[in-house]
């Protein structure tokens, strides 16, 4: 097959991108995206600054015009993301306890219904862990109001659509050895055990000189599919572009019968949150990047 979408869809995985609605204007943008992608998440726009700005009033205009354009060019669609510590609205950062943990379930509950079957699987929480050695929960807001948030948030989502796939999504849990994938292992198993809905777990999988790729990467995702859950990889970049490396990914995935896709952070360079990298697999001008055969290449078997 000679576009990533298609070289994924061989083994029924799908090949995704971050699509960010600012750019849906620029046809060199959307040329590309339409041409190789068939899932899209949306890079800011489903996030809860972007979907609740005010308390109560719910705002699904740019998550919509991404959603959209997705659907109409024939692709599936994850959700991201629905709690999380970062890009809070203001109302939501003030608050704490019972309140902020009320305001969680609304939102989830609140975008959940607006997409109500039509997305295939959603980032319930993401981000819950803690950087460094510890282990531990992050502090955050919504931590602090209690261990239980992320179960709540998951029971939640599943009430609100019971057809999406339900994920826990984090970065730097692509490392077997490293403490923060072990914590998130011992948190699924945990849900699994108790029958907490889980379906998925994300790994961003931003590899930088700070979280370089692991040829153990391929462990942590048969470990975590071992427990029972569906993994995928949600938002890869890759500093310098490494074309060995994106191979190596690529692989890692379809080693596992239960990886069900890739979504790079991203289209060209210049898209990137971390442009400086050029960690993505096309160039500013459109033109494809040598880590771009290799993905394909590694698609197609080779
Ligand atoms: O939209 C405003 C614009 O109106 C304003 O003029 C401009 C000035 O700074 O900011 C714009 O918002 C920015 C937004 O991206 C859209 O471009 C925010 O400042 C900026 O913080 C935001 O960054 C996003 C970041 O998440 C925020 O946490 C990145 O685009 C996005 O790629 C990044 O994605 C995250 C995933 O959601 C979770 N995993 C890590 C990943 C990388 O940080």
């Amino acid at each position: 097959e000679s576009t990533l979408g298609a070289a994924a869809a061989q083994s029924d995985r799908y090949f995704g991108v971050a699509i960010a609605s600012g750019r849906l204007g620029d046809s060199v943008y959307t040329n590309i995206a339409n041409r190789e992608f068939n899932s899209v998440t949306a890079e800011n726009e489903m996030k809860i600054d972007a979907t609740q700005p005010q308390r109560g009033q719910f705002n699904f205009t740019a998550g919509d015009r991404v959603y959209n354009w997705a659907v109409q060019n024939g692709k599936q669609v994850r959700g991201h993301t629905l709690a999380w510590h970062s890009q809070q609205p203001g109302w939501m950062q003030s608050l704490s306890g019972g309140e902020l943990r009320q305001a969680m379930i609304d939102h989830i509950n609140g975008v959940m219904t607006h997409y109500r079957g039509r997305i295939v699987e959603w980032d319930v929480v993401n981000e819950a862990f803690a950087d460094g050695g510890s282990g531990a929960r992050r502090d955050s807001n919504l931590q602090r109001t209690g261990n239980d948030w992320i179960e709540v948030a998951f029971r939640t989502a599943r009430a609100a659509d019971p057809a999406a796939k339900l994920c826990y999504n984090d970065y730097n849990v692509e490392n077997w050895n490293a403490a923060k994938t072990q914590a998130m292992y011992a948190m699924v198993r945990d849900f699994k055990q108790r029958g907490v809905p889980i379906d998925c777990v994300g790994f961003q999988a931003h590899f930088n000189e700070g979280n370089p790729y692991n040829s153990n990467f391929r462990t942590t995702l048969e470990s975590f599919a071992a427990l029972g859950v569906d993994v995928s990889v949600t938002e890869l970049d890759i500093q310098g572009a490494s074309p060995t490396t994106y191979a190596n990914v690529t692989n890692d995935c379809l080693a596992v019968a239960r990886c069900v896709g890739i979504t790079v952070w991203g289209v060209r360079d210049s898209d990137s949150w971390r442009s400086h990298h050029t960690p993505l697999l096309f160039n500013n001008d459109g033109s494809k990047k040598p880590a771009y055969d290799a993905v394909l290449n590694a698609l197609n078997g080779g």
